[in-house]
């Protein structure tokens, strides 16, 4: 019973993120610097890495297209680096229009025994669904029709176990969009994996634009930004805020899984698989394997204090393409919501003063050199804020380099044959620029690999594929 114990308090210990977490070098880059207001830590292991072998469990995440998405790194990161830019790097590509190339995946799961589609997100911690009878606002105040927030269907009538008095949650999204309701306590299943009494919120008051199939969404960030609050709605503070055991860690703590999660975007079909403590369980096979460690990208919203997200992340050793190599440290959040990859700066030899990134051109980045090596160029196209080449063009090779592998993405995933600009007919490039980071691995990557999410043992591990 005593080890049982110490066993929980470990697990805790590794998600409550205390700030003596994470400091020093990885991977040569140093973690105490803060980059447009995101802070890195090293997440703490407890726990050996769990050994990959194929999950009992897993849930297939399922494809929405057509909404910017609000909730994915680049959108949130677009919001931070929103604030006016002394030169153009400092600015994201256009990030409004980044929304056009956004994706979303829902994933299935019993609320108290009633089947509802979440998204999922791992750039949040809250699992919440919308109630019967709640209010629809259209941010302005007025109160709307429920129709034109965009939930699913069915709502949630109420908790399965007790509401906890007196506690609400609360989440702000960049985007305007906004939820709130009362907390309290239920039994949630996704994909075979059941955790009973789980502290979850219920959304009585939503300003949303829904895809009119998702009722709510299911957290899977690291737990050091859940947002349940005391006090009046509308008072939400730091000082105020309760942090709670959030759906995954419930999990691992319950013994339901092994401290692992995995994912895999399906290429043909854009759908996805989500393996619950283990490795998918479909047929693949396993390539370069690499294992690096887990960093967590914190972003806390200046304005709005309710609005936190954190995300996964890794220092790849550098980007290879064509025949150059650029091994410049950076970190890179790993995000399924966000469709390309956004590339650092380029580092180039100081030459007659010209600036580090060598580009003259406004949006000069890895990004940039990239768009060059396709036979013929990608151009920019400002009206998208995204590269764009003829759609029988010849991608370049393309490698991501994690602790020594290069992992390379297949070729035809680097253009998207279905994004056209209707003006000139070229099609988008899966590759843009980050501007001054930080810089995202997107589905074009997760096409190309079985990413693990290690939290046990505060590692990421990829297999090609
Ligand atoms: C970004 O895209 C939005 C929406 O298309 C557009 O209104 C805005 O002018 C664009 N900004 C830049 C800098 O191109
Ligand atoms: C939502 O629930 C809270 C309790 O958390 C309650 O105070 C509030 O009045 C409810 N709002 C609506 C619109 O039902
Ligand atoms: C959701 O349905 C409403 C009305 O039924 C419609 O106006 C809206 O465009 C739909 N939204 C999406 C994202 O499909
Ligand atoms: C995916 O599509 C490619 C060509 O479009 C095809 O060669 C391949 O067999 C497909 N794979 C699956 C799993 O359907």
């Amino acid at each position: 019973m005593k080890a049982m114990y110490s066993f929980l308090c470990l697990l805790g210990g590794v998600f409550a993120l205390a700030a003596a977490v994470g400091e020093g070098k990885t991977n040569g880059y140093d973690l105490s610097k803060t980059m447009n207001g995101v802070t890195f830590q090293r997440a703490k292991a407890v726990r050996e890495p769990t050994p990959d072998r194929p999950a009992l469990r897993f849930s297939r995440l399922h494809n929405i297209k057509g909404k910017a998405g609000a909730y994915s790194a680049t959108s949130a990161l677009g919001r931070v680096l929103r604030t006016p830019p002394s030169h153009h790097e400092h600015t994201y590509q256009n990030v409004t229009r980044a929304g056009e190339f956004s994706t979303q995946y829902a994933i299935q799961c019993g609320w108290d025994g009633v089947p509802v589609w979440l998204l999922f997100d791992t750039g949040s911690s809250d699992t919440w669904a919308v109630q019967t009878g709640f209010e629809c606002d259209d941010g302005w105040g007025d109160e709307h029709d429920e129709g034109a927030c965009g939930f699913g269907k069915p709502l949630i009538d109420g908790f399965g176990d007790d509401t906890i008095q007196d506690l609400h949650f609360s989440l702000k999204y960049g985007s305007g969009e906004k939820i709130t309701g009362p907390m309290g306590y239920s039994d949630i299943a996704c994909g075979g994996v059941f955790v009973s009494h789980q502290q979850v919120g219920l959304a009585n008051y939503t300003y949303w634009h829904g895809n009119n199939f998702t009722v709510g969404m299911l957290g899977l960030a690291y737990p050091s930004i859940t947002s349940a609050f005391y006090g009046e709605i509308g008072s939400e503070a730091p000082w105020n805020a309760i942090s709670y055991t959030p759906f995954l860690t419930s999990a691992i703590m319950q013994g339901a899984i092994d401290p692992v999660f995995s994912v895999a975007i399906l290429k043909n079909s854009s759908e996805g698989m989500l393996a619950w403590g283990g490795l998918p369980p479909m047929d693949w096979q396993r390539g370069e394997f690499a294992a690096t460690d887990l960093i967590i990208a914190n972003l806390i919203g200046q304005a709005e204090t309710s609005w936190r997200y954190s995300f996964y992340t890794i220092i790849p050793d550098g980007i290879k393409w064509g025949q150059t190599t650029d091994t410049t440290k950076f970190p890179y959040i790993v995000d399924t919501g966000t469709t390309m990859n956004y590339l650092p700066p380029r580092k180039c030899p100081l030459l007659l003063g010209v600036s580090e990134t060598c580009g003259l051109t406004p949006h000069a980045a890895l990004a940039e050199a990239i768009a060059m090596a396709f036979q013929p160029r990608a151009v920019y196209l400002y009206q998208w804020g995204s590269y764009f080449a003829p759609c029988d063009a010849v991608p370049p090779r393309f490698a991501v380099i994690i602790s020594g592998v290069e992992f390379w993405i297949n070729p035809a995933d680097l253009m998207y044959q279905d994004l056209k600009d209707p003006l000139t007919g070229y099609c988008a490039v899966a590759i843009a620029s980050g501007g001054s980071g930080p810089y995202i691995l997107g589905d074009v990557f997760l096409q190309n690999v079985v990413a693990v999410f290690d939290v046990g043992a505060a590692q990421m591990r990829f297999y090609s594929r």
